[in-house]
């Protein structure tokens, strides 16, 4: 059993991850910007801002894992430095750091990445590019446990099928030549790397 703060835990893919790990009988904790919009389970419910490290520390203090799963635009960029010092702040007792990412550097073949696709619409290839500069800084820390679980390019609504292939850099493509997983199944990827750490300081991917 672990103890788990998930930060975004009203969000979508924030959710998921808070039902599948309490589903595994851990001890999570929903990190929520408004707690009277908070609907879910958990064994606690603590606000914060995850741009403020003062907030991030408050959180994670006694945690062994603190998931983020924060979006909006390019809120990841900045989220990742403020997720870094808040949990420098703690010193050698910080938690390991896991970060819901995203697709877009992903390699399709060489040289080409999810975020080169023509016809992307531009918010959304601000956003992936955002989640890139975050992975990028992150790579950059070499004293925090941290993983970043890039979802496949397609992440959707679906069943939790228990099954899925891992990758690192390149997407993981299905039968069909398709980068896609379903919410629960990223949900159970990413609980299952909390459970049995294979990717500790670096990126990973999931896909069917
Ligand atoms: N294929 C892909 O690459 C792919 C696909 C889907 C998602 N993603 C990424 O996955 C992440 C989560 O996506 P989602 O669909 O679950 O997003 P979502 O439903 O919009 O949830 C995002 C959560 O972030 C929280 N949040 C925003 N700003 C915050 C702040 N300053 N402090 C604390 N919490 C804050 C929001 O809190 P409130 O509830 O208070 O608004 C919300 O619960 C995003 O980064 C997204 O880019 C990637």
């Amino acid at each position: 059993m672990a103890r788990i703060a998930v930060i975004g835990a009203n969000g979508n893919i924030g959710r998921c991850i808070v039902t599948e790990a309490l589903a595994r009988g851990h001890e999570v904790t929903a990190v929520v910007r408004d707690l009277d919009r908070y609907q879910g389970l958990a064994i606690a419910v603590l606000p914060a801002d995850v741009l403020d490290p003062e907030d991030v520390a408050r959180v994670a203090a006694g945690q062994d894992v603190l998931v983020s799963a924060v979006g909006g635009g390019r809120l990841v960029a900045p989220a990742a430095h403020a997720l870094v010092a808040g949990l420098r702040e703690l010193g050698g007792d910080a938690p390991r750091l896991v970060v819901v990412g995203g697709a877009g550097s992903l390699l399709l073949r060489p040289g080409v990445r999810v975020w080169d696709a023509p016809g992307l619409p531009e918010p959304m290839r601000q956003t992936l590019h955002a989640h890139g500069e975050a992975l990028a800084y992150l790579e950059t820390v070499a004293d925090l446990g941290w993983t970043v679980l890039s979802p496949a390019e397609t992440l959707e609504a679906g069943e939790r099928t228990g099954h899925y292939r891992t990758g690192t850099d390149h997407a993981v493509l299905d039968g069909e030549g398709r980068s896609r997983i379903s919410i629960p199944d990223y949900a159970a990827a990413l609980v299952d790397e909390i459970e049995q750490p294979r990717h500790l300081g670096e990126r990973f991917t999931v896909g069917y």
